[in-house]
């Protein structure tokens, strides 16, 4: 049967969290802030199996949540590497050729819709590769030091977000390229854009925030009081 697997990059060390706690283990809602995220993925039937990328240090203590959670859609736990690009890379090659489509989804974004997850994969089903982006709703200046360069306009501008979704053969190619030619990105869809490949949009939520420094994690509490 083929499958839906999500990869699922843990491995950040947190530093612009600022403190020395990883942001994926900070607690939300009085759990992990990784548990809530993969709680939403284990309750869709979208998805068949969770391979979770964690600190190659933190494997036990990653074990140990999941366990605890009863989290059995996560079939594995791989080591992460330096950047995000890596980790990823390491979830990828511990796929089986079962896999049809690759949902890959930031372990620090615990708001994602149901809704969104499921019109992003049916965008990659139909063109290969999809992402859950949002309008940029602010003002965008350009600058190489502290004044203004130019106004940058927004109308086509849009700020990615995750899941970003593709066909396995795609991604398995955009990340094969990318070690060859020593390229570099911030997310999986640059990658596939490189190989020449189109990326439909998504729209997705504002709500849709990755945890990334303190104040991410107080507007984070506030979301979660607000749909109890
Ligand atoms: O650092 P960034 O904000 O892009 O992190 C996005 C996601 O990627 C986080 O869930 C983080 O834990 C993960 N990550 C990773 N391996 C790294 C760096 C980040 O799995 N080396």
């Amino acid at each position: 049967m083929p499958k839906v697997s999500a990869i699922i990059p843990a491995a950040g060390s947190g530093k612009r969290m600022g403190g020395g706690k990883s942001k994926q283990y900070l607690q939300l809602g009085g759990r992990p802030v990784i548990i809530n995220t993969l709680a939403l993925l284990q309750r869709s039937s979208l998805i068949d199996e969770i391979i979770l990328v964690s600190p190659p240090v933190e494997i036990d203590l990653t074990r140990q949540l999941v366990d605890e959670a009863a989290l059995t859609k996560v079939i594995r736990i791989v080591e992460g590497g330096k950047e995000r690009q890596d980790s990823i890379r390491n979830g990828l090659n511990s796929l089986d050729y079962s896999t049809e489509i690759v949902v890959i989804h930031d372990g620090v974004r615990p708001f994602l819709k149901e809704e969104h997850l499921e019109a992003t994969i049916e965008a990659a089903r139909e063109y290969g590769a999809a992402l859950l982006a949002v309008p940029v709703k602010d003002t965008v200046k350009e600058a190489g030091n502290s004044f203004v360069g130019r106004t940058v306009p927004r109308e086509n501008l849009w700020l990615a977000q995750t899941p970003q979704v593709f066909s396995y053969e795609i991604i398995k190619e955009a990340y094969h390229y990318a070690e060859e030619k020593k390229v570099i990105g911030t997310d999986d869809s640059s990658l596939v854009e490189h190989i020449g490949r189109e990326v439909r949009i998504v729209t997705g939520s504002y709500e849709n925030i990755k945890i990334t420094t303190p104040e991410d994690l107080i507007f984070a509490e506030a979301l979660l009081k607000e749909k109890c």
